[in-house]
């Protein structure tokens, strides 16, 4: 299996973009003012699991010869079922949260690092204190601690940094972890479980010539030269003949994947980043773009015993390659024959006609500026900074428009790309997707990929393309936000606040 993946230039090839490189980045340095008005963090009642984590600086043996220095997170659990942390063997990764809806979860996040940093838990409907906003970072040595109640859907979600223009760099060495919840409904459809429920986080990045990672990104993002899953490169698994669930996360700071079996088998999907789909649906590959998750189903019974299955990511025919993602070795146990159910779930309703702005959704536009910071409608982000088209009504259900313009304004015209779009607090519906010429070949390169229903935290927006969200926002007064998650355009700028204010 080659080892080198596709280069940066075959990327945007592959993409549809121009090759015009820009090399130089910037990084924000502005120091946030400081201000007033934490949110309280109050503790709440007594938690049913209670988990300290740390963040650290490390070594990991990632390849033969010199370990790699890297960070990451470290837990145990102080309270509740030992079940609630689980360590991946060999990885770099966090340990794997394991919680059922309902419960009430207190984490003690000590900081290890040598700068600052913060938490923030990915897809999770919770508390502004709980959201891991960078204003809220810690320094070394400092502890905070996070309350809250578990109130999403079975899924899969994840943690990882969030300080203010540091969340790339941080991620890159390694800071991630997986949270995944349980509930009854997805207890009562027997799915695959156990060894048969597999995690697969997929992330790419360059190492030099002494196993060590490089951090170089340009404005195009950070993109790597090897892909490991579960931080393991050349990933390879048994797997009986028999059905399995298999959770697959891109965890990659700016790499968008087309994943497919590489002989061609359509893949079975049953849930996305906001839990199980109302029904299974087919496609024959997938776009997962930074910070997306799919869930597929998978009967390795179809394959014989001694096949060796690849997933792989695809690019266009011509002048780029396709890449191997991880392999799954079929051993020779008997075939087991288990059937997926065509109604796994119903979604809670939410129709877009209850908008409040249904005639008039708001429209975020993303645009690269002076000095090469990616913005929104203009602005790049600032801590405490909320625009008046920034602020929405709790329990209000709304419409956002997302618009990448596939051009760029200030004389960049080079600069396009498909920008992964992130909500913090909620998980949302796509509405539709409006692509208008001036870029329909990353679209269509992409678009058969693309998993719309079910819910969402992350969407992807290609260049020339109108994206409709539909979202309600309940419970939580306060400040969150919404970026791009390809993570070095969050920290060159990509990212503002919302503000959700009480009626
Ligand atoms: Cu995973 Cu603010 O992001
Ligand atoms: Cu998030
Ligand atoms: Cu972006």
């Amino acid at each position: 299996m080659s080892k080198l993946i596709i280069d940066r230039r075959e990327f945007l090839r592959y993409l549809g973009i121009s090759t015009v490189s820009i090399l130089g980045h910037q990084l924000l340095s502005a120091c946030a003012p400081l201000f007033s008005g934490q949110p309280t963090n109050e503790p709440f009642g007594e938690p049913d699991v209670e988990v300290q984590l740390f963040a650290k600086t490390d070594l990991q043996q990632i390849f033969p010869g010199n370990p790699t220095k890297v960070w990451r997170y470290q837990g145990e659990v102080i309270k509740g079922s030992s079940d609630a942390l689980r360590f991946l063997p060999d990885s770099y990764l966090g340990p794997i949260f394991q919680v059922n809806k309902g419960m009430h979860v207190r984490v003690h996040f000590t900081n290890d690092l040598p700068e600052t940093t913060i938490i923030h838990w990915h897809g999770l409907h919770v508390p502004e204190s709980a959201d891991g906003h960078p204003r809220l970072a810690i320094e070394n040595g400092e502890t905070y601690v996070y309350d809250f109640k578990v109130m999403d859907r079975a899924g899969t979600y994840w943690y990882h940094p969030h300080p203010h223009g540091r969340t790339g760099p941080q991620v890159y060495q390694g800071l991630a972890g997986l949270f995944l919840i349980h509930d009854d409904e997805e207890t009562s459809l027997s799915l695959p479980s156990n060894e048969k429920d597999l995690p697969l986080v997929i992330q790419d990045r360059y190492f030099d010539s002494d196993n060590q990672l490089v951090y170089d990104p340009s404005v195009m993002g950070m993109f790597g030269n090897r892909i490991l899953v579960n931080g393991i490169p050349d990933f390879k698994f048994e797997v009986d003949r028999a059905a399995y669930r298999l959770r697959l996360m891109n965890g990659s700071n700016a790499r968008i994947y087309k994943l497919a079996w590489d002989d061609g088998s359509p893949l079975h999907v049953i849930g996305t980043e906001g839990g199980l789909l109302e029904q299974p649906l087919i496609r024959d590959y997938i776009t997962l773009a930074p910070a997306q998750r799919v869930e597929l189903w998978v009967d390795f019974g179809l394959w014989d015993s001694g096949d060796i299955i690849n997933l792989i990511s695809l690019t266009e025919a011509g002048d780029a390659v396709d890449f191997p993602i991880f392999s799954a070795v079929i051993n020779n146990s008997d075939r087991l024959v288990t059937s997926l159910p065509d109604q796994l779930t119903i979604h809670d309703p939410l129709n877009a006609s209850q908008a409040v702005n249904a005639n008039n959704p708001r429209v975020f536009e993303m645009q690269m500026g002076m000095g090469m910071r990616w913005m929104f409608n203009g602005r790049v982000f600032e801590m405490m900074d909320v625009a008046r088209n920034e602020k929405v009504r709790l329990d209000d259900i709304e419409i956002w428009e997302f618009y990448n313009p596939g051009r760029s304004g200030m004389g960049m015209p080079g600069m396009i790309q498909p920008h992964p779009i992130h909500i913090h607090g909620l998980q949302f519906k796509i509405l539709e997707r409006q692509v208008d010429s001036s870029s329909v070949i990353s679209y269509s390169n992409l678009k058969d990929g693309f998993v719309d229903e079910g819910w969402h935290d992350t969407v992807l927006v290609v260049p020339g393309e109108r994206v409709r969200l539909l979202m309600q926002f309940k419970d939580f007064n306060g400040l969150y936000l919404y970026h791009c998650h390809n993570l070095e355009h969050e920290d060159m700028g990509m990212m503002r606040n919302y503000q959700v204010l009480s009626a």
